[in-house]
This record gives C-alpha cells, sequence and structure tokens, in this order.
C-alpha cells in the first residue's frame, strides 16, 4: 500500500482498495501460501474500548501469517490507568513489536499516535470516528455477495455515531455506488461527511427517515447498532433506541437478492429470524475479517515502515 499507517478509509484509493480485496480472496483461497510469512513478526493490540470481533481477528490473522501478538490488556490493568499519555504508551510498544492496532474512544487518537511511531499503525476504531479495517472486510463482503459496480447500497441506523458507516461511505464513493441513508433525524450523518460525499465526482447520496420508500431498490442494507455509549444523555439514546429494526416481514418488500449485512455486534436491529434466511450476510462478514486482516497485516509488514511504495 502506498501508506504506513491505515487510519481512514479517506487515504485509500480505489486501486490501494482492489489490491487489498484481491490479495484477501487470494489467501482465502490458499492460506497455507502465507502460513509462515511472518513468522518472527509480533502484533501489538492497543484496545483502549471493548472489542470482540476487531481484537480476535486482527490475533487470529497474525497467528495465521506465522507472527505472534503481544496484548495491552484492559485499561484497568494497565499503565494508563497511572496517568501515561497515549503518545508515551505507543512509542513504548513500538519498541516491542512490529506493528501496532490501535482502538481508542478518542475521534483523531489513532491519527496523533501515529506521528510517534515508525512501525505502521492500523486504526481499530476512534470513537465516532473511523474503522477502516473493518470498511474493508465490508467491502469485501459487499463484493462477494452482490458487487462493488452499479451498487445500490442503504446503510441505517446509527449514522451520526457509527464509525463503520463513515469510513464505509468514504471508501464507496470510489465505486460510484448508488448510497441511501435511513436514520431519525438526531442520528443523521455528520454534516461534514454529506459535504464531502457531494464533493465526488458522481456522488449520487440520499438521505431519508424511512426505509420503505428504498427498500425495493437495493442491493445490500448495512444494519448499524445504536451506539449507546456514545450519547451525552441517556434519555436521548432512550428515544431512539428500538427504532429501526428489521425482521422477516420488513424483507417482504426487498429484492431477493439483497444482501443483509451489520458490522455486530447486533442488540435488536435485526430479528433473529432473519439469520434463517438467504439475505444474511453478517456471520459470514464477521469471518471475512480473518483473510482481509492478514492481506492488510502482510502488506503492511512487508512494505511499511521503510517508505517504499
Ligand atoms: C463496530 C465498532 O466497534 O465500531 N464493531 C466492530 O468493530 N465490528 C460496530 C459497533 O460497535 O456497533
Amino acid at each position: 500500500m502506498r501508506h504506513d499507517h491505515l487510519i481512514t478509509s479517506k487515504q485509500l484509493s480505489r486501486a490501494d482498495i482492489e489490491r487489498v480485496l484481491d490479495y484477501a480472496a487470494e489467501i482465502d483461497a490458499d492460506p497455507s501460501a502465507v502460513a509462515d510469512r511472518h513468522a518472527d513478526k509480533l502484533l501489538g493490540l492497543l484496545f483502549f474500548e471493548p472489542s470482540t470481533r476487531t481484537k480476535m481477528s486482527f490475533e487470529t490473522a497474525m497467528k495465521r501469517l506465522g507472527g505472534d501478538v503481544v496484548d495491552m490488556g484492559s485499561v484497568e490493568s494497565s499503565s494508563v490507568k497511572k496517568g501515561e499519555t497515549l503518545a508515551d504508551t505507543v512509542r513504548v510498544i513500538e519498541g516491542y513489536t512490529d506493528a501496532l492496532v490501535l482502538r481508542h474512544p478518542k475521534q483523531g487518537a489513532p491519527a496523533m499516535a501515529s506521528e510517534f511511531v515508525d512501525v505502521p499503525l492500523l486504526n481499530a476504531g476512534d470513537g465516532a470516528g473511523h474503522h477502516p479495517t473493518q470498511t474493508m472486510l465490508d467491502l469485501y463482503t459487499i463484493r462477494e455477495n452482490a458487487g462493488l459496480d452499479d451498487l445500490t447500497i442503504g446503510i441505517m441506523g446509527d449514522l451520526k455515531y457509527g464509525r463503520t458507516v463513515h469510513s464505509l461511505a468514504y471508501a464507496l464513493s470510489n465505486f460510484d455506488a448508488r448510497q441511501h441513508f435511513i436514520s431519525p433525524e438526531s442520528l443523521q450523518l455528520p454534516r461534514e461527511v454529506v459535504y464531502d460525499l457531494h464533493q465526488q465526482e458522481g456522488a449520487q447520496v440520499r438521505e431519508h427517515e424511512a426505509i420503505d420508500e428504498v427498500l425495493p431498490s437495493l442491493d445490500v442494507l448495512y444494519v448499524t447498532r445504536i451506539q449507546r455509549e456514545r450519547f451525552p444523555d441517556e434519555n436521548e439514546y432512550q428515544q431512539v433506541a428500538g427504532e429501526y429494526q428489521i425482521d422477516v416481514d420488513t424483507l417482504e418488500a426487498a429484492s431477493d437478492d439483497l444482501t443483509v449485512m451489520h458490522p455486530l455486534p447486533r442488540v435488536d436491529e435485526i430479528a433473529p429470524e432473519v439469520d434463517e434466511t438467504d439475505h444474511a450476510a453478517y456471520f459470514e462478514q464477521a469471518h471475512n475479517g480473518v483473510p482481509v486482516r492478514m492481506a492488510l497485516l502482510d502488506l503492511l509488514l512487508r512494505e511499511g515502515g521503510d517508505g517504499d511504495e
């Protein structure tokens, strides 16, 4: 890749994305070809917020490349508790490892931290900001199920605080996708994201409060969780909690080929009965995290840090 660090999907061109997706598909078809590639390498995991899928799939990916991980563990048990700054933490851990994965509640923290390290740093989610590695596995799943050309996608739920949404929207604008954003007014996409999307040539961006009007036209419906932990006020959360749920009745109006995705964890946005339908792709999506992160790690570990293309 062109960059040593992966901070937002804005830094990725269509060619960068296609290169990673093609390579992930190659790895998926024959993981044994890369099984010993990074036998001497260590990946540092710095998770300042809860994570299951992202952390475990990074760990699995690194081990499937023959490498290993060192994990800071919970904030409670680390020196962060003693008041250590993020800049100091990353400078210390980079001395132990060959690459770093950072998740942090503060938007912009990975961009700041990357200024202090020479090893590749991957943003695994920063507050309500970005989550570019999730986007790569989302794009991989879209490509496998619906294709990335001539795509009509609905992105529904918490578009304000949902970082996976922000990253995905920027990345999709490279593919001239028709993007329909469906949310209550209070959880609309941040205005700066809408503005940026409109700057792209050929942008096709629409906002809706109801899914009914767009559902029949969609190839993909990407459902998200209301990000309760980011609401400044619990009452505000209660006002929107439980809205924007889908079940098999909702999907009656959809095309038979509709692919339903979700970055997970879900709370109650997708009824479990949908899991049994051909629409459901969210577990496959989570599994795709491993080959996609293997591809990303391999590319960054081979090319990152030396400033080369
Ligand atoms: C997402 C996240 O952390 O932003 N989870 C994930 O990484 N798959 C989505 C969420 O928490 O709702």
